[in-house]
């Protein structure tokens, strides 16, 4: 049986989704930059690694990558989502990653290498939506303490900007920490472990 129309139709996908970071990216940042790299087909189908030049992401600003076929959302955290992460400490399911999926090598805190760069997989621990990125304060929809984070459209389950799912939400767990090992400042590669890069 063949599948070249799909074959056919996803090749356009990555062309134009990869015309479209390029615009962004020469753009620049008027607005929230949500741009995304994608890898070869054949390097998806082999689950390689995905390098990400992570340099044109401004503080409180993310950008979605994409590893396996899954988001991936890279996050430049505000020196102030950073102190919130505390307050949140009671407030969240597992704020110490115990039960949920990271690696070894982040702090199981704020779930990171680097503080400032967190780096999580995009699907909801309940029955894998995408969640929305709301790091504004304050939501008028998400609640007066809402101190931003990410909010899953399908069911309502709220996760803090560490990826951490608050208490009593339909989504059981964190969202995972992928392996993730930096190249340079700039370039961090998604998929392979820190330890053995
Ligand atoms: S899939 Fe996210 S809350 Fe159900």
């Amino acid at each position: 049986m063949s599948n070249d129309g799909v074959n056919a139709g996803r090749r356009r996908f990555l062309v134009a989704a990869t015309s479209v970071v390029g615009a962004a990216g020469a753009v620049g940042a008027a607005v929230p930059f949500v741009g995304s790299w994608f890898p070869s087909a054949k390097a998806k189908a082999a689950g390689a690694p995905v390098k990400v030049n992570i340099s044109k992401i401004e503080p409180g600003q993310q950008m979605v990558a994409e590893w396996r076929g899954q988001p991936v959302f890279i996050l430049r955290r505000t020196e102030e989502a950073m102190t919130n992460l505390a307050k949140l400490t009671d407030t969240v399911a597992d704020p110490n990653s115990e039960a949920s999926v990271q690696p070894t090598y982040v702090d199981p805190a704020v779930r990171s290498i680097k503080p400032e760069v967190l780096i999580v997989v995009g699907l909801c621990t309940h029955l894998g939506c995408s969640p929305s990125f709301r790091p504004e304060l304050a939501a008028p929809d998400l609640g007066a303490d809402w101190l931003g984070g990410y909010f899953c459209p399908c069911h309502g389950s709220k996760y803090d900007l560490a990826g951490r799912v608050y208490k009593g939400q339909p989504a059981p767990l964190n969202l995972p920490v992928p392996p993730h090992t930096y190249e340079t400042d700039s370039i961090v590669v998604i998929g392979v472990d820190q330890e053995s890069a």
